[in-house]
């Protein structure tokens, strides 16, 4: 059974942090329906869908994914790097016991969990404007103990590693190479985006099928060539947020 925590859209959405986009005016009821459409895509999946509860006067609340890394083992109830969010993480704290012995990252370093891609028993930790040295240590010496090391992963250009790289198969990962060096991930097969869309490196797989926005056909024609089963969703108002398919939850199994 998978677990798919979520958060509702705050009505001041259009208030969110943004660091490579220009402000363009959001639609929050599109959104809030582009939000839906995405639980139920999740919900048709398997996916038991739990809301955690509103944050109105969080802009970015529904982005759940920055606020705990949840591992098979272990969550870790993360710290984000914008001060705006930190009012996110009270109501994750509180839910995440009921799945997993659930940890805390204490300051004053921070995390984004949009940064943090778990493959196997290596944690890849963007440096991003949001994850600092400080939070990257801390949740080292928080997973050490159990069986993880913590790799960090130069970006550029995008909010987070996950803007970057993504997992898309058993032994595979979609990367846009302009953002963050392949290198690290030398031992995984890879399909890059298209060069004409820089943002289509984020997709989330669930089972054996991937959500994946519908703004990136070229990239999702590569993925379908190597073999990827895609569902298209419209994201459009959450990407003017600087928000994508994995960011809008905390997918585990139960
Ligand atoms: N608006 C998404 C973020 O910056 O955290």
């Amino acid at each position: 059974m998978w677990i798919a925590l979520t958060r509702e859209v705050s009505p001041t959405l259009g208030a969110c942090e943004l660091t490579h986009l220009a402000r363009d005016p959001i639609d929050v009821a599109r959104a809030r329906r582009q939000h839906v459409a995405y639980e139920e895509a999740l919900g048709s999946l398997g996916c038991e869908v739990n809301r955690l509860p509103p944050l109105p006067d969080h802009p970015d609340a529904v982005f759940v994914e920055d606020t705990a890394l949840v591992l098979p083992e272990v969550a870790v109830v993360l710290r984000p790097g914008a001060a705006s969010r930190r009012g996110e993480t009270a109501s994750v704290a509180k839910a995440l016991p009921a799945w997993r012995p659930t940890l805390a990252l204490e300051g004053p370093g921070s995390v984004d969990g949009g940064d943090l891609l778990a493959l196997g028993k290596t944690v890849y930790v963007g440096r991003s404007g949001r994850s600092d040295e400080a939070g990257a240590e801390e949740l080292r010496r928080q997973l050490v103990p159990w069986g993880y090391r913590v790799e960090r992963v130069a970006l550029s250009g995008c909010l987070h590693l996950k803007s970057a790289v993504t997992r898309v198969g058993p032994e595979t990962l979609l990367l846009n190479p302009a953002w963050v060096d392949p290198a690290p991930f030398a031992s995984w097969q890879r399909i890059e985006v298209a060069p004409e869309e820089p943002h289509a490196a984020n997709a989330l797989r669930v089972g054996e099928l991937l959500l994946y926005p519908e703004a990136y056909p070229a990239t999702r024609r590569r993925l379908e060539a190597a073999g990827c089963r895609v569902l298209p969703l419209d994201l459009s108002e959450l990407a003017k947020a600087e928000g994508a398919v994995t960011c809008c939850s905390l997918l585990f199994e139960a």
